[in-house]
């Protein structure tokens, strides 16, 4: 299975903040924030990931992960040159990801919770069709809203609805079978000049191939869009890492505990980064061999 990262955009809604640097590359309390989705897809197991964005970032990303062979996987980059929706990243990464299934997350997307690795596993095992990830929120006519029936299938979707049916956020997180490409190809733009993730998710759901996860009130979603919601997003890592002593999206510590890397590699890691809380922790995971189950 294959990963995809899309972190693109001009991130207009963190303006001036982004106007000289990538938004999936601010920090989100100790770490940048392209971490928190790259370890969603290590945890569901996937280790050839390709990262898309734009032209003027494309290199700080090259710059801060490589070609991920340090964590034990195989990152590679993919330019788009302009925004023209989250389907594009299929047409981008065409030849990456082949007839493979494959799981694509978006860069601004953190989800952390109890039980989400286990779900992530349960995604990545058995991809047919499509799964989708729901989490109820107060807004959602900010995003794709699904309904469900009484069962808990997947009945509808809608794209940014004036008047929701129901409070039922699709997350950027999204899994396929082979057939995504084909799909994505077939798409035509919408009203505001993209292609829908939503009506690939749609075209899954006329053929009866899309499954719906609910993420329940344990678990957390959170959005980077703006100023608050950045802020609110590194205050919520930030009073988990206090409070519990663990890391959230520690890169190092997956890979080690995924078994990608050995103990001394972990350290090495760990001690590169020394002059950091965030260094020294994965220093001390190492030394101590506890790898504690990671949160994604
Ligand atoms: C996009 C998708 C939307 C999804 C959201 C999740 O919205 O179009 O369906 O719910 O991501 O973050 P956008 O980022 O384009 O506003």
């Amino acid at each position: 299975m294959k990963g995809l990262i899309l972190a693109g955009g001009h991130g207009t809604r963190l303006h001036p903040i982004t106007l000289g640097v990538s938004k999936q590359m601010l920090p989100v309390y100790d770490k940048p924030m392209i971490y928190y989705p790259l370890s969603v897809l290590m945890l569901a197991g996937i280790r050839e990931i390709q990262i898309i964005s734009s032209p003027d970032h494309l290199d700080s990303f090259r710059t801060l992960l490589g070609d991920g062979s340090s964590l034990g996987i195989e990152l590679s980059y993919a330019e788009q040159d302009k925004p023209r929706g989250i389907a594009d990243a299929f047409l981008v990464s065409a030849d990456f990801v082949g007839d493979d299934p494959v799981a694509l997350v978006l860069g601004d997307n953190i989800f952390h919770g109890a039980g989400f690795t286990g779900l992530l596993e349960q995604a990545a095992r058995n991809v047919e069709g499509c799964t989708l990830f729901g989490y109820p929120v107060r807004d959602p006519q900010r995003y794709g809203v699904g309904e469900t029936d009484a069962h808990g299938r997947l009945v509808s979707i809608e794209e940014k609805p004036a008047r929701p049916r129901t409070n039922l956020a699709i997350t950027g997180l999204y899994f396929y079978d082979g057939k995504v490409v084909d799909i994505a190809r077939g798409l035509h733009r919408s009203a505001r000049g993209e292609l829908e993730i939503t009506d690939v998710n749609r075209a899954y759901l006329a053929r009866g191939e899309a499954t719906l996860i609910e993420l329940g009130r344990g678990s957390v979603w959170l959005d980077t869009g703006t100023h608050d919601a950045l802020m609110e997003a590194g205050q919520y890592v930030q009073v988990l890492e206090h409070r519990q002593g663990v890391r959230i999206a520690c890169l190092e510590e997956i890979a080690w505990r995924l078994g990608y890397i050995d103990r001394d590699a972990c350290y090495r890691l760990g001690s590169r980064l020394a002059n950091t809380a965030y260094g020294r922790y994965i220093m001390e995971v190492a030394e101590s061999g506890r790898a504690l189950p990671p949160t994604g």
